[in-house]
């Protein structure tokens, strides 16, 4: 299976890539990549620079990665209890290509995090009501509160419960797609 893995966050230490990293961890016997959206910078969507230039060739770039992949795994950070302005405006252009939705019909393990203790819970339960209108069909969601306490870079996930949790909707996810 083609999996394609980002994060919502254009920080070069984000935390929510590390979450989606340890997550594709558990595919190894599939064919995973994962995308940095710092490789995808673009200008903020204005109505005239599409009239312009077009939908910028990163935006059509990324598309075609979706498109691509049989799973989406992503983590999204929570600002001011919504997506990131990175993440939206990707999601804003793509959603400029004609004839498709943005995520084009593709299965996804949603998940969020943040070092509060809930887990990036708003913009989670944002994400899972918008996303089946852009075309994703949300397989499962996962939050990670307290990420600083509950994550280490060598261990991945810490806390036992929450680490059985990611671990059992992922094998839902094999068995079942
Ligand atoms: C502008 C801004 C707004 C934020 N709003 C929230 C919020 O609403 N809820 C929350 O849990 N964390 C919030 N945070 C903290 C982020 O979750 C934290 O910066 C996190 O590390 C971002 O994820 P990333 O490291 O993957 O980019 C906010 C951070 C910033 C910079």
């Amino acid at each position: 299976m083609k999996i394609l893995a980002f994060a919502g966050s254009n920080s070069t230490v984000s935390i929510n890539k590390q979450l989606v990293t340890f997550a594709a961890s558990f595919f190894a016997e599939d064919e995973v990549e994962i995308l940095d959206l710092n490789d995808y910078d673009m200008p903020i969507y204005k109505r005239e620079t599409e009239i312009e230039h077009g939908i910028p060739q990163k935006a059509l770039d990324f598309a075609a990665k979706i498109d691509a992949a049989q799973l989406l795994l992503l983590s999204t950070p929570e600002n001011n209890g919504n997506f990131p302005a990175v993440f939206k405006n990707l999601m804003d252009w793509i959603s400029r290509i004609k004839n498709r939705k943005i995520f084009n019909g593709k299965p996804m393990l949603l998940m969020a995090t943040s070092d509060g203790g809930r887990g990036g819970a708003s913009v989670l339960e944002i994400a899972e009501k918008r996303f089946p209108y852009d075309g994703a069909e949300v397989l499962e969601t996962f939050s990670l509160p307290r990420f600083k306490d509950n994550f280490d870079q060598e261990n991945g996930i810490l806390d036992p419960e929450k680490r059985e949790e990611l671990k059992s909707k992922i094998e839902n996810i094999k068995q079942n797609h």
